[in-house]
């Protein structure tokens, strides 16, 4: 990918709700059964996998690491996407590639050199997604939004499944959307937390084109196929 290059999809906002792409996080999943839970999604339609990795240091829990990358691999043929919620990320780039994510998402707030790790990233033949917790502003990323291919932006601070979407991120989501489309640059807008059938329509309307849910896709009171349906309805009135 060269800087600055013509349009894509994600440089215009999107239009039609079937472009925007559902990413379950398989955080809220039952990992009793989770190859299962991830092929339910996949055959309820669904674009990516997210795993949340977390080190109970840069967030106050500690989740999973590449051998469930690993794991869910073996159960999807999706793009998968790895979101390290960790400090010095640049020691776990290669171990996380070789485990099979697609795209490896470092927080800005955990990298000092984050121009490094990012050609890292894509020196491992990976795509490279940076994310940013609630109250980290969008013109952090300016000089180095050409190179990446996914920003995400953290609508809770991170750490937890099924807390309550903040508001107060929607301004910053329409302030990078429209950043992205005047640079034209093909970067992914991507949300994550407190994404549901309330909350999906505003971020659409707010410029974000991947949607990362966890409690509303794995919520145990119904089929994973209902909840991905009943996000697909919801963005449908977007
Ligand atoms: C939180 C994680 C999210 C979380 C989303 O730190 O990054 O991916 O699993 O869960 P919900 O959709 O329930 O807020």
């Amino acid at each position: 990918m060269t800087a600055e290059q013509p349009t894509s999809r994600a440089a215009q906002a999107p239009q039609s709700p079937a472009a925007i792409g559902l990413v379950p996080s398989i955080l809220s999943a039952d990992f009793s059964r989770l190859g299962e839970q991830v092929r339910e999604a996949e055959e309820a339609g669904v674009q990516r996998i997210q795993i949340d990795v977390m080190d109970g240091h840069f967030v106050p829990n500690i989740t999973m690491g590449p051998l469930i990358v690993e794991a869910v691999r073996r159960s999807t043929s999706l793009p998968l996407e790895a979101h390290l919620m960790i400090t010095n990320p640049e020691y776990y780039i290669e171990a996380f590639a070789r485990a099979g994510a697609d795209v490896i998402i470092v927080h800005q707030e955990t990298c000092p050199h984050l121009h490094r790790i990012v050609q890292q990233i894509k020196e491992a033949g990976k795509q490279a997604g940076v994310a940013l917790n609630p109250s980290s502003p969008v013109w952090l990323l300016e000089d180095i939004l050409s190179l990446l291919d996914l920003v995400l932006i953290m609508t809770v601070n991170p750490g937890f499944g099924g807390q309550e979407f903040i508001p107060e991120t929607l301004p910053k989501i329409a302030r990078l959307r429209q950043q992205l489309t005047e640079r034209q640059l093909h970067c992914d807008l991507e949300v994550d937390g407190g994404i549901n059938e309330h909350t999906a329509p505003l971020v659409v309307r707010a410029g974000a084109n991947l949607l990362v849910a966890g409690s509303a896709v794995y919520n145990g009171r119904e089929s994973v196929a209902a909840a991905v349906e009943r996000l697909r309805r919801a963005l449908a009135l977007t």
